[in-house]
């Protein structure tokens, strides 16, 4: 089931919420994240799929929608988000790999993905994934790691680094950490069924010494007027982009959520600790409040 499956990112046991949010000096990528997402989020949602939601930093943001999917390949992070986001029906939490979402077609009318795609050594199949679990006419967020900003082009032209930030391969800066092309980000997504509606640019001052020296206020307004440039050059180290869901995809009927990822067939039976397939007999476990859909777990 899964040979040909691309490498996972793995985030299991990792404190990184701790260590990179809340100890590393990050508030301001923090509260321009913010802006960007408050710019692009429709004013109203019924159900959001966040896709690598990992501790669920950003999940309180999705106030407008009235339940969120939590999809992230790590258990441990899901529990974080639990711990964070407290008792609430409003959230489901799935354990999950982004390559094969456990998602009967057409399920959600929203979609994130923040801060994820980076970790994606075939993105263009994550974002297929993502499209068929949307209807059409679905909202969704990417943020994705930008090669081609501003302090790339120019250690590329002071020749300290190697790697072109203009040509459209990704590159791989650490272990399966990838910053991409705009042009090849815009590429996937409209390969997938996605039509490029906005971008914004996000984090133009993301430089020790600004950071440092400017007061964070500051630099989140000037941060906070650049990504308005964004639909027209893409220089910042991150770019969040508004896409739409085109084309058809075979919306279920309500209730119709899971589908199984042995045999592709839904609706799955819910039942108290696990969810059966009726077709194939495949179990997926049901525990402590998330689901697990992962092949290598449950193969
Ligand atoms: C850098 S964290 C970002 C978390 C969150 N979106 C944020 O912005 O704070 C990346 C997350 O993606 C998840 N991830 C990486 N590869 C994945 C995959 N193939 N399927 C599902 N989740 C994945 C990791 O487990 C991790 O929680
Ligand atoms: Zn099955």
């Amino acid at each position: 089931m899964n040979a040909d499956q691309p490498p996972i990112c793995d985030y299991e046991g990792s404190d990184y919420q701790t260590s990179f949010w809340e100890k590393g000096d990050r508030a301001y990528e923090d509260q321009v994240e913010a802006i960007a997402l408050r710019r692009l989020l429709p004013e109203s949602g019924e159900i959001l799929l966040e896709v690598g939601a990992g501790a669920g930093r950003n999940t309180p943001r999705y106030q407008a929608y009235q339940w969120v999917v939590l999809l992230d390949y790590s258990r441990t992070q899901l529990k974080q988000a639990q711990e964070r986001l407290g008792e609430s029906d409003r959230y489901i939490y799935v354990a999950a790999d982004a390559y094969q979402l456990p998602f009967a077609p057409g399920v959600f009318d929203g979609g994130t993905m923040i801060r994820t795609l980076h970790h994606m050594a075939d993105p263009q199949r994550a974002l297929g994934q993502v499209r068929q679990a949307l209807q059409p006419g679905a909202v969704f967020i990417l943020e994705y790691a930008n090669k081609h900003n501003l302090k790339a082009i120019l250690r590329y032209a002071l020749r300290q680094q190697s790697w072109s930030p203009f040509s459209p391969e990704a590159v791989e800066f650490a272990g399966l950490n990838f910053d991409f092309h705009p042009r090849s980000v815009r590429t996937w997504l409209e390969a997938s069924g996605f039509s490029v509606e906005r971008q914004l640019t996000v984090s133009h001052f993301r430089v020790g010494l600004l950071k440092r020296v400017i007061p964070l206020d500051v630099l989140v307004k000037l941060d906070s007027l650049a990504q308005l440039s964004g639909d027209w050059w893409q220089l910042s180290p991150s770019v969040f982009v508004l896409a739409g869901a085109v084309g058809s995809t075979p919306v279920v009927a309500p209730g119709e959520f899971f589908r199984c990822l042995a045999c592709d067939y839904f609706p799955l039976q819910h039942l108290t600790e696990s969810i059966t397939c009726p077709s194939c007999g495949h179990k997926w476990l049901f525990e402590d409040g998330i689901y697990d859909f992962r092949l290598q777990s449950n193969s």
